[in-house]
């Protein structure tokens, strides 16, 4: 078998404009790995992409997704840390391996083509192998590349999260899921917000955070975070609505706090855009922009996630066909999901 199916957007209008094509299976190079891809996890990022409203250069005809779990099926003369059979998950960014990002056009599924893809030749420096013993699923994996990254970056990356310290997510997506479970392994006191009591009591049941607010009812939710901190404030908080957000989050932070700006999901009004740099200075607030993070992030966070066991919560598994993955992309966007939305590709 010599040819396999690979899906790309000739056109980026809507989530149907996604086409199957058949490619040859790449050969890896000398320093590559071929990876059977087993799952996909899909994000915000390719629903934006897949309807040209991401803020970003993407290449033409991508391949999209940008996280995939899989197998090493061949391995490259030079490479030696690497054999067949071994589950491993691929960074965002290939050519990021460590510290801040170069450039925004180099992540998998915009930039640069994807995974969506039976299977992939990747960079070895690129892959990280998943510990025998580790219970997820491929598409628990797989999640950890985007969003996974993403939230330890903002709990890790500049002043690391401390035990008995609060953090604070905003909604119940893949992003402050996977952070909420990350938090809770930390020891720190959680708290996460959403649009939705029927969520909230899933996350609940899910993964008994310490506090949970329903932002519609109470739209002063920062000042709800502040008292169930016992008047201090959240020590690390973070900001998927983004300017629509940021006031609120600025007002429930804690002197010294950090801020993650992640997402851009809330609407806002242009004429009362905050002023963020007075509020900041007056909380010396440390507000600092993500994107995912390098390489040796998810190394660090597959160690933890394998160690400790640490699970995730798929909230539906879609198929490797053209109509499902549609399926699946109006799923992620229609936004009734709790954590993430997958591919399990045969
Ligand atoms: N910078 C980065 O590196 C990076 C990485 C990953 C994601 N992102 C961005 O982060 C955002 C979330 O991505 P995701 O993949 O986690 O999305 P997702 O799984 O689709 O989850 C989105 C959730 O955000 C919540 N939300 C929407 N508007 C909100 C608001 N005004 N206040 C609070 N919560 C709100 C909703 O939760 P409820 O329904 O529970 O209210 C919604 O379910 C997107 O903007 C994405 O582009 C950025």
């Amino acid at each position: 078998m010599s040819q396999q199916t690979v899906f790309r957007f000739p056109t980026r209008n809507v989530f149907d404009d996604l086409t199957s094509y058949q490619e040859a299976i790449p050969t890896p190079s000398r320093d590559e790995v071929l990876i059977k891809v087993r799952a996909v996890s899909l994000n915000s990022r390719d629903c934006q992409i897949a309807t040209s409203k991401y803020p970003f250069a993407i290449k033409e005809r991508v391949i999209p997704g940008s996280d995939a779990a899989g197998d090493v099926v061949e391995v490259g003369a030079g490479v030696h840390d690497f054999a067949k059979g071994d589950r491993v998950v691929v960074s965002f960014d290939n050519t990021r391996l460590y510290g801040p990002a170069k450039d925004v056009v180099s992540g998998q599924g915009g930039g640069v083509d994807g995974v969506m893809a039976q299977y992939i030749a990747r960079s070895a420096s690129a892959v990280t192998k998943i510990p025998a013993e580790s219970p997820q699923s491929y598409s628990e994996l797989a999640s950890l590349v985007c969003t996974g990254v993403t939230a330890w970056n903002s709990l890790y990356g500049i002043k690391p999260l401390i035990a008995g310290q609060s953090v604070l997510v905003q909604g119940t997506g893949g992003t402050s899921m996977t952070a909420l479970v990350l938090a809770k392994a930390a020891g720190a006191t959680t708290i996460v917000t959403s649009s939705s009591d029927e969520k909230l009591q899933k996350v609940k049941e899910l993964f008994s955070p310490d506090f949970c607010i329903n932002y519609t009812k109470t739209p002063d939710w920062a000042a709800e975070a502040v008292k169930l901190t016992g008047g201090k404030g959240v020590d690390h908080i973070l900001e998927i609505g983004g300017v629509g957000t940021i006031e609120k989050s600025l007002a429930a932070i804690t002197q010294g706090g950090v801020i993650g700006i992640i997402g851009y999901l809330a609407q806002y009004d242009p004429a009362k855009i905050p002023n963020v740099l007075l509020l900041a200075l007056g909380k010396e607030a440390v507000l600092r922009g993500i994107q995912i993070g390098p390489k040796c992030m998810l190394d660090d966070l597959v160690t933890l996630v394998s160690r400790q066991k640490l699970r995730f919560h798929i909230e539906k598994e879609f198929a490797f066909t053209r109509e499902d993955i549609v399926s699946a992309y109006h799923a992620l966007a229609s936004g009734k999901h709790i954590g993430k939305i997958c591919i399990v590709v045969e």
